[in-house]
């Protein structure tokens, strides 16, 4: 049952990214030229510090796939790629695992082919403190993120309808897996507001990665699998990654963009709205679906090497210098921020 879903996931997601318009909210942020602002490339650094990390490059592969062989498969293919760019990586949810343990391999897999990776495992807020601790413990990860996909279960026909408990279980696990591992809260692609993040921050979470709207939709996916799209008015429902940037703007913990992520300009922009590191899925199954990891290896290397050049014409030598340049917010993102009284 759950293999299936995972399948189902992957194959409707992947449909969905042929079938993505060019155009969602990234385009509604551009850089104010200064064409005497570019430094020499030989002094830009793609390290980023944040949460008490330090990551070699400011972009990694989020949290999409595991518990069938199918999505074994995949998983084993994206750490390939991960181990061959040194992106962190992130596995899917890991319920599969916790429901029979003989599906153990279609995640470790993420450890086993990159030992020395930054890897994250991936639960649900209901999850124990006990499975917290098992799925940290399976991929020996470096930092475990914990999904809210709210409208996702509502949608799907066998999702959960009770959702109270997310809040002081996310509390019990942040302070049960103890402060080695550090906790990311993550939506699925609809979006986290700056009242979540907020109270995430007072729940002992480490770092929140908004996973906005305008790339891969849950709400889509799951109408799909049903046999009626009962709910094909949720959508496109959400914020996108650049609302919720600015939104979090003053926000107390680190904030990570993903969601809709389609190219290395929309990675600088990700970070010149104050992310600590930007994250693809849906843009990077697609590659490894068509092309396996050779071809996640070139997009990624390709990626790094452009964002780095923007960041050398833009006069920023960090990820975090980014946030300094002048950027201007267009459409309705700005009508966004004009509602949530940003300036
Ligand atoms: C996902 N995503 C996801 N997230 C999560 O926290 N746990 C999960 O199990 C999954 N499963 C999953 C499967 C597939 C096939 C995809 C494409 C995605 C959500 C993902 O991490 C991300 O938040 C959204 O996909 C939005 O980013 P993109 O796809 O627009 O880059």
């Amino acid at each position: 049952m759950i293999a299936e879903r995972k399948d189902d996931h992957v194959r409707f997601a992947a449909e969905q990214q042929r079938h993505l318009g060019g155009y969602n909210q990234f385009d509604e942020v551009s850089f104010v030229h200064h064409a005497l602002a570019g430094i020499d490339r030989s002094d830009a650094s793609l390290v980023t510090r944040f949460g008490g990390m330090e990551w070699k490059v400011p972009l990694y592969i989020n949290a999409m796939t595991g518990g069938s062989t199918r999505t074994g498969a995949i998983n084993r293919d994206l750490a390939i790629a991960a181990r061959e760019t040194g992106v962190p990586i992130a596995t899917g949810s890991m319920s599969a695992y916790f429901a029979d343990e003989a599906v153990a391999d279609t995640f470790s897999v993420l450890r086993s082919e990159n030992p020395d990776g930054f890897v994250m495992a991936n639960i649900n807020a209901n999850a124990s403190v006990e499975k917290a601790r098992r799925a940290v413990d399976l991929l020996r990860a470096d930092a475990l993120q914990i999904h809210l996909n709210v409208i996702q279960e509502t949608v799907m026909p066998e999702g959960d309808r009770s959702f109270s408990s997310w809040g002081p279980q996310i509390e019990k696990i942040a302070d049960g897996v103890g402060p080695d591992v550090p906790v990311i809260v993550k939506e699925v692609g609809f979006g986290l507001s700056r009242e979540t993040i907020s109270a995430l921050s007072d729940m002992g979470v480490r770092v929140a990665d908004v996973a906005g709207r305008g790339g891969t939709d849950f709400a889509r996916i799951e109408n799909d699998r049903r046999k009626h799209a009962d709910y094909a008015y949720l959508n496109g429902w959400g914020q996108s990654a650049p609302a919720c940037l600015l939104d979090s703007q003053h926000a107390a913990i680190p904030v990570l963009a993903s969601g809709g992520v389609r190219n290395p300009l929309d990675v600088v922009r990700g970070l010149a709205l104050g992310a600590a590191a930007v994250g693809v899925s849906g843009g990077f199954l697609r590659t490894v679906l068509d092309g396996g990891p050779s071809a996640l290896i070139t997009q990624i290397t390709t990626w790094l090497d452009q964002v780095e050049a923007l960041m050398t014409a833009l006069g920023a030598r960090t990820p975090a210098d980014l946030s300094r340049c002048d950027v201007l917010v267009h459409g309705d993102l700005r009508a966004f921020c004009a509602d949530r009284g940003i300036d």
